[in-house]
């Protein structure tokens, strides 16, 4: 495998009884981009994300991650390289508020019991940590609902905590399953913006799937579409919005 692909499918296959949801699909996320997975309803990119991120289990096919077979991985420990789903992230403490939920996931800079002692030292850890959450929090837009318990934000808004709390976390390549569902286009296209924006700052990837690429299609580097299980087309956005089966599947929606 390229070092230039942070995540690649090969012939990755899924079925639910008689259906086959996923129907050996190869798609590969390159690092440091923004890359789409579109398509209708029931296209099976759900499916896809749950098979490489280990919710599901492969019938075949491999999922390789950061150079990594992943494919026979829990969940967890395919969280723990890196590769975060948002809405699949705990949000534990729902009681929490918007910015302990960012304290509570950022990996700390190596435990020194020596710190503790040193209550001057350990105080001005605490700082940084703080200082550290709160700018992860300007980054999504949130920073202004810092004291809100996380229960009271909207759905989108739930998103972007969960895309801070994966930065936090050290996240590699985050997976983002419709982010600006039933969410109006301005606040829409900021949410766009905050994610191509993260990617730059944090070095990161995601997988955008997304349902509306009128808004969506302008913030990705590249396009897979998907239906019926299958991947149709792949290519730039500018590309891909000019096929003719891509205009099939969502005139034909
Ligand atoms: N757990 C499951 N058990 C049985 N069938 C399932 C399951 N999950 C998904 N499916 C079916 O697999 C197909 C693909 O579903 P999937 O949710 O992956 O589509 P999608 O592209 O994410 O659609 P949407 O845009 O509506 O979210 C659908 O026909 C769906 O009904
Ligand atoms: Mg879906």
């Amino acid at each position: 495998m390229s070092n230039d692909y942070i995540l690649v499918t090969k012939e990755v296959t899924k079925r639910f009884g008689g259906l086959t949801a996923v129907d050996s699909v190869s798609i590969a996320v390159r690092r440091n981009t923004v890359t789409m997975l579109m398509g209708p309803n029931g296209a099976g990119k759900t499916t896809l994300v749950n098979v490489c991120t280990g919710v599901y289990k492969a019938d075949e096919g491999r999922v390789l991650f950061d150079n990594e077979d992943i494919t026979e991985l829990p969940p967890y420990e395919i969280y723990r390289l890196g590769f975060v789903r948002t809405f699949q992230i705990p949000v534990p403490f729902q009681s929490l508020t918007v910015l302990e939920n960012v304290l509570a996931s950022m990996k700390s800079d190596g435990e020194n019991p020596l710190i503790a002692i040193a209550k001057s030292r350990w105080i001005k850890h605490e700082e940084g940590a703080i200082r550290k959450a709160f700018n992860m929090l300007s980054k999504v837009g949130l920073s202004k609902f810092w004291d809100l318990p996380a229960y009271k934000l909207g759905a989108a808004q739930l998103k972007m905590l969960e895309v801070a709390r994966a930065l936090a976390a050290g996240a590699k390549l985050i997976a983002l399953d419709e982010p600006i569902g039933g969410v109006d286009p301005v606040y829409a296209n900021r949410i766009l913006s905050y994610v191509r924006s993260l990617k730059d700052e944090f070095d990161a990837s995601f997988l955008l799937i997304e349902h509306r690429i009128d808004i969506a299609l302008p913030y990705a580097d590249y396009v897979y579409v998907m239906d019926k299980g299958k991947i149709v087309t792949e290519g730039r956005p500018s590309e891909v919005i000019k096929n003719p089966k891509v205009i099939e599947i969502y005139i034909g929606e």
